[in-house]
């Protein structure tokens, strides 16, 4: 998860921002480890004062029922803007000891705990910068996805890369199926702001287990999988439910597909 050095005293408000990345190669969003002008606009975007703030009172200006109507994330994410083949994201890190930390816990994905048992990776790539309070301190590995079947249980062997803190202006990239992180709890309150591409998922995400050094738990491509599940069985008509099977049926050939890579590439030369 490198740091990224991207620093500059310039600002690039998010209309103007959002609009410059419209305007580049959309290819590029697909390798932003290689995008060093998208790195100090990012920046530039973080150094708009007031950023989060002008964002939120727009959005409660408009009719409250459509208020983050395309935000399928937790209370702890807000979508600041969503446009062709990006979306930006803000992130509130609660203090351990926050009342909001506990009124959100049923909220909080198992996947974001905080502490020292669990980390996990991301199946996409993206940017995070610290917007406010001190940030939440991140514990790092690497890994080897080549190397990995991907069942529960399985041993990984995660490569320590240090420790950073998301404070406000420190920039990181998060790697899709490379990176690993834990996260502890900021002393205050802190917000981060993440730039995402909206790429395809092409892996699973793993939750490890860092003292037992195995896979913990698998999240699926499609959660939603399992509840259209229960649907289909319960109203499904025949169009439906053949449909269904189809969906169901072509995610596990892309499921053995990319496990029969990863095996073909762990055999060439990949590492436990
Ligand atoms: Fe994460």
């Amino acid at each position: 998860m490198p740091l990224i050095n991207a620093a500059t005293d310039e600002m690039m408000d998010l209309q103007s921002f959002c609009d410059w990345v419209e305007a580049q190669d959309p290819l590029r969003l697909q390798n932003i480890a290689t995008w060093p002008e998208l790195w100090k606009n990012f920046h530039a975007l973080h150094n708009t004062p007031g950023l989060f703030c002008s964002f939120l009172a727009d959005e409660l200006e408009q009719e409250l029922a459509s208020f983050q109507s395309d935000n399928r994330y937790s209370g702890q994410s807000f979508i600041l803007a969503r446009r062709s083949g990006f979306y930006l994201r803000v992130n509130l890190w609660p203090a351990a000891d926050d009342p909001f930390a506990d009124v959100n816990r049923g909220h909080f994905d198992r996947f974001y705990v905080y502490g020292s048992q669990y980390a996990h990776d991301h199946n996409f790539d993206f940017l995070t910068i610290g917007l406010h309070g001190p940030g939440y301190q991140t514990d790092l590995w690497t890994y080897d996805n080549a190397s990995v079947a991907g069942s529960v249980g399985e041993q990984v062997a995660l490569t320590p890369q240090g420790r950073q803190r998301l404070a406000p202006g420190t920039m990181l990239l998060f790697r899709k199926s490379v990176d690993v992180h834990a996260q502890w709890p900021p002393e205050t309150l802190s917000v981060s702001l993440n730039f995402i591409p909206e790429v395809t998922p092409v892996s699973e995400q793993y939750l490890f287990d860092i003292h037992a050094g195995r896979i913990a738990s698998i999240e699926e491509l499609l959660p939603s999988t399992r509840n259209l599940e229960v649907l289909v069985r319960e109203l499904g008509d025949s169009r439906m439910k053949s449909h269904f099977e189809q969906m169901k049926s072509e995610l596990t050939k892309q499921k053995e597909a990319r496990r029969a890579e990863r095996g073909l590439n762990g055999n060439s030369g990949g590492s436990a």
